[in-house]
């Protein structure tokens, strides 16, 4: 069995049994819940926010993994962070300085992701490995679950853990499954989130464990 880090996206959950359907995956073995936070603005969908954090901090014990696909992601770290959000994790295409945001999210207590969109290639984050926890690749276009798989994004992830330090966590989102799992796993990703593939499976247990194989 991989050390990889399997967070469920309660994207695809049935948000009026969104407790329920948060059950299902802890109980099933996942590591961390994935939260995905859209304004409408940055991609084009809107979803959940500050108040359904805080609402889902106190049904599960597992960590909240936030994946904020905002604008001025800055003015909503301290009320993430508060509602219960273990890692923070924002866009590099919506910051302009981004060692002032990692900055103001170590500063919540809490760990700080960055993530990268399909067309942002890995060189330009190199710079900013060594200060943050975990570097979310995409591989689909941020907005929407239940996408095809982006081999050319995952592609990325080979430089990045070449200039990664040893506890870098790289995470993947958008069209994984146990298939796309193992490419992004063998390029060297060690957390995996997805949505559509465990909510739909029709078998939470099994799709998950495939997904750890
Ligand atoms: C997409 C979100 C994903 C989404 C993944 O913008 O960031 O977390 O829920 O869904 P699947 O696994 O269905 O592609
Ligand atoms: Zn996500």
């Amino acid at each position: 069995m991989k050390n990889v880090i399997i967070s469920p996206s309660i994207l695809s959950a049935d948000f009026a049994n969104l407790e329920r359907d948060i059950k299902l995956v802890e109980n099933a073995g996942a590591d961390w819940l994935h939260i995905d936070v859209m304004d409408g603005h940055f991609v084009p969908n809107i979803t959940i926010g500050v108040p359904v954090v805080k609402s889902i901090k106190k049904v599960t014990n597992l960590p909240l993994d936030v994946h904020l696909m905002i604008e001025n992601p800055e003015k909503y770290i301290e009320a993430f962070a508060n509602a219960g959000a273990d890692i923070l994790t924002f866009h590099y295409e919506a910051v302009n300085n981004v060692e002032s945001i990692v900055k103001m999210i170590k500063s919540a207590g809490i760990k700080a992701g960055m993530s990268i969109k399909p067309k942002t290639p890995a060189k330009a984050i190199l710079q900013y490995l060594d200060i943050i926890d975990l570097l979310l690749v995409m591989t689909v276009e941020p907005g929407f679950g239940g996408q095809k798989f982006m081999d050319d994004c995952a592609q990325k992830i080979p430089l990045i853990k070449e200039n990664a330090p040893e506890n870098l966590i790289i995470q993947v989102d958008g069209g994984i499954n146990a298939e796309t799992a193992r490419i992004c796993t063998n390029y060297g990703a060690n957390s995996l989130v997805a949505g559509n593939y465990i909510y739909k499976s029709g078998d939470i247990s099994y799709a998950i464990s495939s997904l750890r194989n």
